[in-house]
């Protein structure tokens, strides 16, 4: 089973959304972080992940906590004892989204499709993506730096690595199972957005993820479909 969800980021939270959607202790973590947007970010993606545990897993909301392994990598607790089930996180901008997978690790990432950071291309790619991406022009270019810098990211998070994988020497491979690496990965995207999600394993067959909307639906329907779901 492999779940993606995403949200618009909540940018006003009511005492009695947060009662319902968060921990006690993310409630104070947010509200310590450097900015009310990262702090909005991080209540999101959290609370939305508690929804998808809750739905497809029949967690009492309120027995799940989060904490992170020395690198980053997300893990849940479930009433003070850690729970299987893998999770990612990313947020971008004004979106957050959230994969769970029940048997591997996996890792998520949602990026806004924007002009291509040259710099970073440089410095990230491997020469073999270098080539091929400048092989591309103008908007063409853009959206094939971030389907393969969304891979990269995703494919970190599924390791575990984060910033701790070295992303020039790894080349995402353009074969149409969408398998390299060790990793099963899939990209969608709706033309503003793009969004990867990779799975560690070894069998290059595998089921193809569920995506909660993002190819499909605009910002507005998103933002109340996802309530309604996290509050229903
Ligand atoms: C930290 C990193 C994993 C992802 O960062 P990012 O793409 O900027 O941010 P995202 O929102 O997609 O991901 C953040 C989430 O990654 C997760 N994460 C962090 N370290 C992780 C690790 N080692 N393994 C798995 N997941 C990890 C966390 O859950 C974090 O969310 P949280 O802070 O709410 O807990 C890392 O790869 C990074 O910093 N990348 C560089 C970003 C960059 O250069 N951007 C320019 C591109 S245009």
């Amino acid at each position: 089973m492999l779940e993606v969800w995403c949200s618009p980021i909540m940018k006003s939270w009511t005492e009695e959304q947060r009662n319902a959607l968060l921990q006690p202790s993310e409630m104070r973590s947010g509200e310590d972080m450097v900015s009310p947007e990262r702090c909005y970010e991080y209540w999101t993606v959290r609370a939305l992940a508690r929804r998808l545990l809750t739905a497809k897993f029949g967690i009492p909301p309120g027995l799940v906590s989060f904490t992170h392994d020395r690198r980053g990598r997300p893990l849940i607790f479930v009433n003070h004892y850690r729970f299987s089930v893998h999770v990612s996180f990313s947020h971008s901008e004004d979106i957050v989204m959230v994969a769970a997978c029940a048997d591997e690790s996996v890792g998520v990432d949602v990026e806004r499709i924007t002009r291509y950071p040259e710099k970073v291309a440089n410095r990230m790619f491997s020469t073999a993506e270098l080539r091929r991406l400048n092989r591309f022009d103008g908007v063409e270019r853009d959206i094939e730096f971030f389907r393969v810098w969304t891979l990269k990211e995703a494919i970190s998070k599924a390791w575990g690595l984060g910033m701790a994988m070295h992303f020039p020497q790894i080349t995402v491979s353009r074969d149409a199972l969408g398998w390299s690496t060790g990793c099963s990965w899939w990209t969608v995207s709706n033309g503003s957005l793009i969004a990867s999600v990779a799975k560690v394993s070894a069998i290059q067959h595998q089921p193809k993820p569920t995506w909660y909307s993002l190819a499909t639906v605009t910002a507005h329907m998103l933002h109340s479909e996802t309530w309604r779901r996290m509050t229903s």
